[in-house]
């Protein structure tokens, strides 16, 4: 025998009803968002294959799509549209009739009160796949010990032009609030796209349209499966010229703290699993909801396991949004939320 009392932590652990009155963290409906691609056409469902379940869909689809999952009690939408030309700049970002413009409005015709929020990017609308507007061609590989043999390359690679990005940015958010969308979410990744994005909506009038701010978003190979439902892949190189790098922690933090000056309303942090350490410092530094992305490649992996029947699809699922939630955020983005409502509704 100990000569101490034993704190017994398993006295709460013996049955359901204890464990359910003693639970730190729940994932309710509230909490979700589904992201949805919207593309030019009619009645078009042209289903992703690196995401079971998900599909492009035609804006004239969308209420077939969203009905059955708003009478299960789905809050809100994340729009990414897939126009049928893409160019240099990505006119198609801020057309009246652009796909997102049109679901919008489809959207909060047929659900009022359903949340719709909207991507705001280029890399679905360039030419080349980036996710802004691209300087002059690249300039020759000058080597640092001048004969090109070896030694530190010093690549002039085509950069992404910041603030001529940010102007294009500008107006994408105006026509989406023009259209009627609730919240903006700018995920370039330029600096100071969230005050530019500010301004244009107030002076717009849109004084009252929310940012949701992509502030700590990584250049992350977790958006594989994304970019084949967007048709998004850059045509050269990668994201890192603006994404963060995945290394970088304290970082994180001064991107937040930008977009918080910036007057951002929500913050998020995206990919969310491989960065959970991220979305607890921002929960601990701010105040602000906190929204965090459970990516593409994070959904296709727990759908490739499960579809072999290695894990059990619904409480790894379930144990994941968890631990997001867990981890400080209070909205969760995820390609689950049609599955994880119908699980709901089952009880
Ligand atoms: C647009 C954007 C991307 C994602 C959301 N917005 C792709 C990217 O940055 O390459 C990825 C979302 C996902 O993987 O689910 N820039």
């Amino acid at each position: 025998m100990a000569s101490f009392p034993i704190t017994r932590l398993r006295r709460l652990r013996r049955s359901p009803g204890l464990r359910a009155l003693v639970r730190e963290t729940a994932v309710t409906a509230d909490d979700l968002i589904l992201p949805l691609f919207v593309r030019h056409g009619r009645g078009m469902r042209q289903p992703i294959g690196s995401m079971p379940g998900h599909a492009q869909l035609s804006v004239d689809r969308l209420a077939d799509e969203v009905g059955p999952l708003a009478k299960l009690g789905l809050r809100g939408v994340l729009l990414f549209g897939i126009p049928s030309k893409k160019d240099a700049i990505g006119s198609a970002n801020f057309a009246e009739d652009g796909p997102v413009q049109q679901a919008i409005r489809a959207l909060k015709r047929d659900f009022p009160g359903l949340v719709v929020m909207t991507d705001v990017c280029m890399c679905e609308y360039t030419d080349h796949g980036h996710c802004g507007i691209l300087s002059a061609p690249a300039p020759l590989q000058v080597s640092a010990n001048g004969n090109g043999s070896h030694g530190l390359m010093v690549a002039q690679m085509p950069y992404i032009l910041n603030d001529e990005t940010l102007e294009v940015l500008g107006r994408v958010s105006v026509s989406h609030a023009e259209a009627g969308a609730d919240i903006i979410a700018p995920s370039a990744m330029m600096d100071g796209q969230v005050a530019t994005i500010r301004d244009a909506l107030d002076d717009a009038g849109f004084a009252e349209t929310p940012i949701m701010a992509y502030s700590a978003k990584f250049a992350s190979a977790f958006y594989g499966p994304f970019r084949e439902a967007a048709e998004s892949p850059p045509s050269f190189g990668d994201r890192a010229q603006y994404q963060m790098d995945p290394a970088n922690r304290r970082e994180a933090l001064r991107e937040t703290q930008l977009d918080v000056a910036e007057g951002a309303d929500i913050l998020m942090v995206k990919p969310a699993l491989p960065y959970l350490d991220i979305i607890r410092d921002v929960r601990e530094h701010f105040d602000h909801p906190i929204a965090a992305y459970n990516v593409s490649g994070e959904y296709a992996m727990v759908k490739a396991a499960a579809e072999r029947g290695w894990i059990d699809e619904r409480r790894v699922t379930m144990e994941t949004l968890t631990s997001i939630k867990r981890a400080g955020a209070d909205i969760i983005i995820s390609y689950h939320t049609p599955d994880v409502l119908k699980w709901f509704k089952e009880g």
